[in-house]
């Protein structure tokens, strides 16, 4: 690390050095003056370490470090001594030494920054920090989060090239590749009128790949969606992108584990049993309510539809009649959730669409609640028996579609396991989610959505059945409706961390499958021919996967939010308030692009956290 400004970083002295002379380089962390002498600690990425300034040695340089504040960048030289028995710090690394000084020399002056670097900081509001998000990167926290996320990257590349993957990069200025979202366009200045679009993943790119005889890719792919921002997404985000050649579901899986475990068990302290843990998509919802459950919440759902439906209460008479689910959730102990509480989770479920909340407490064999007058009799007894009711539970109902059903229930599941605090935060749970249906219905538009992308295999029967489809058999939308793909998702602590298919690789399925997602022949010639025509040039079976890197690191940190993991993240808005992006462009710029703006929806500025 010896530089022209340093022979050690501020992390690198010890007791050994003792009698050395050292130069350092670093911010002014902490000054403590004692009459006399002045101890100021000197920081980098590396550590901290306290340099002494003794007027009785050097009353000039005493007086030179007076005149030094917080945050300046400072050299200085001196010689390691050991600190007096009573003044070791043992909580820091460099704590047995100090540096005695001999030269002081001001590299950089500082303003006084808007915020503490130290812990403080942690409580100021996430805009003051982003807006100055290079001093928010300067305190331990963020600078601990860094390294980790490039030592987690380390070992993903090393387990991935141990594995014969190798590092190609893909372009950015690409025509559509649809995962969901909207896509970021780009406007073209040579071709006036036509647009690129960013990548919402490099699907399609990697499997050019494998069709271009690459058999093993990986990338740190930059990624970009213009979807409703959450705490665990960013508009723009990093994913580990990989893809292989003849392999199955299985053969990834055994790929993709060890890596996965070794981070486990190094960021979090747990060695966890391979293979890891597959349950279906449909269990998965039926058990949880949610395609990305947390394990550690031992809260199941209950069906409860054919015993809900002879309660004798009006709402879940019409949803069975109607062909609805009814659930419940039971919250062992959760009688003693008081009506404020019970209220608050009530309004979180109509706030995700339900009419209301159906609950009841059971004590000593008698129930309360809005649902109690309807938990008598025979009825209600085989409804408290499929429960599996005990003394002092609280339990709430949904009624209505799966989607809905699952929605809310899966929802409060976690609130409610939280609230009893059931859930050991410091263990792990890790999962592969398999079998995801190949569509889902959209109820708005009439038709069917890719579940995972159309780009996804079916299963092997059913891509004979949506051929034989597509060229006239009639199939019944149920079938189509549960069609099983080879889609999967790894789920780490009830975050979705990677997700992934083996890949259609002929061009007769994927027209199919483009039918069955009602792209007409002329829209799939247009967004997808130059893909399809690849396909017919020979294409390996393949399949592949892409981890959110920033969702992964952030769970492997146990951190609750996607920013904290990312140098220069964005807010929930989609600005980067430091660089002041989105902004208005010159109107020569527009001019250049041939763009002009619609009078009503003039540029927001967007710069609000
Ligand atoms: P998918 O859309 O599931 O699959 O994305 C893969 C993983 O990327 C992460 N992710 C995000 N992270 C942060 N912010 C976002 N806005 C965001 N969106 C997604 C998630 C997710 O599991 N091309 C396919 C992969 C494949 O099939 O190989 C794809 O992009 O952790």
């Amino acid at each position: 690390m010896q530089t022209a400004y340093r022979t050690h970083t501020c992390g690198a002295l010890r007791a050994a050095d003792e009698g050395s002379e050292a130069v350092i380089s670093g911010w002014v962390n902490v000054i403590r003056d004692q009459g006399g002498v002045l101890f100021v600690d000197v920081r980098d990425r590396h550590g901290l370490t306290q340099a002494t300034f003794r007027g009785d040695r050097d009353p000039e340089l005493l007086a030179a470090a007076e005149k030094v504040r917080g945050e300046w960048v400072v050299q200085v030289t001196g010689r390691v001594v050991r600190r007096p028995p009573e003044a070791v710090n043992a909580g820091m690394a460099t704590g047995e030494i100090e540096l005695e000084a001999t030269k002081l020399r001001v590299l950089s002056k500082a303003e006084t920054p808007p915020f503490p670097l130290d812990e403080r900081g942690d409580n100021v509001s996430s805009e003051i920090r982003l807006r100055h998000r290079y001093l928010d990167l300067r305190r331990r926290r963020q600078t601990e989060f860094l390294a980790a996320r490039a030592k987690i990257s380390g070992t993903m590349r090393r387990h991935l090239e141990a594995q014969g993957f190798i590092d190609i990069e893909t372009p950015t200025l690409i025509s559509s590749t649809p995962e969901g979202a909207r896509d970021y366009l780009v406007p073209s200045r040579v071709h006036p009128g036509s647009f690129y679009a960013l990548p919402q993943s490099p699907q399609l790119f990697k499997q050019l790949l494998m069709i271009g005889g690459q058999d093993r890719y990986y990338q740190f792919a930059r990624c970009y969606r213009d979807e409703d921002l959450r705490a665990d997404r960013q508009p723009e985000f990093t994913q580990v992108d990989l893809e292989a050649s003849f392999v199955e579901q299985e053969d990834l899986f055994a790929l993709l584990e060890p890596c996965v475990a070794e981070l486990i068990e190094t960021w979090r302290g747990e060695r966890i049993e391979r293979p890891f843990q597959r349950l279906a998509y449909a269990d998965v919802m039926a058990r949880f309510g949610s395609d990305k459950p947390d394990l550690r919440n031992p809260l199941e759902l209950v069906d409860v539809t054919a015993e809900g439906a002879a309660l004798g209460f009006a709402p879940f008479t019409a949803t069975a009649d109607s062909g609805g689910l009814i659930k419940v959730l039971r919250g062992p102990g959760a009688g003693q959730f008081s009506r404020k509480e019970i209220d608050a989770l009530e309004a979180e479920a109509r706030g995700m669409g339900a009419p209301g909340l159906a609950w009841a407490k059971w004590t000593d064999g008698k129930a309360t609640g809005p649902l109690a007058r309807f938990l008598e009799g025979d009825a209600g007894a085989a409804f408290l028996a499929k429960i599996g009711v005990q003394s002092g539970d609280w339990f709430c109902c949904a009624a209505g579609s799966a989607g809905l059903v699952h929605r809310i229930l899966g929802h409060l599941r976690d609130t409610v396991a939280r609230k009893l605090e059931l859930v050991d935060f410091k263990a792990n749970s890790v999962l592969w989610v398999t079998d995801f249906p190949l569509v889902a219905w959209n109820e708005d538009e009439g038709r069917f959505d890719a579940m995972h992308h159309p780009f996804t295999s079916p299963s092997d029967e059913m891509a004979e059945l949506l051929v034989r489809r597509s060229a006239g058999e009639p199939v019944s939308p149920d079938i189509l409706a549960g069609m099983p793909s080879k889609a999967y998702d790894l789920v780490f602590n009830g975050a979705e961390v990677g997700g992934g298919s083996i890949r259609i690789h002929r061009a007769d399925v994927q027209a199919a499958v483009f039918d069955l997602l009602a792209i007409s022949a002329e829209e799939q010639e247009r967004r997808f021919g130059w893909f399809v025509q690849a396909l017919r040039y020979g294409t390996p079976p393949h399949g592949g996967l892409a981890f959110g890197f920033d969702r992964f690191v952030m769970s492997l940190l146990g951190e609750a939010g996607i920013q904290e993991v990312i140098a220069f993240p964005k807010t929930m808005t989609a600005a980067d308030l430091l660089c002041r992006a989105p902004s208005p462009v010159d109107p020569q710029q527009l001019a250049d692009l041939r763009l002009a703006l619609c009078p009503d929806e003039a540029p927001a500025d967007g710069r609000s956290s």
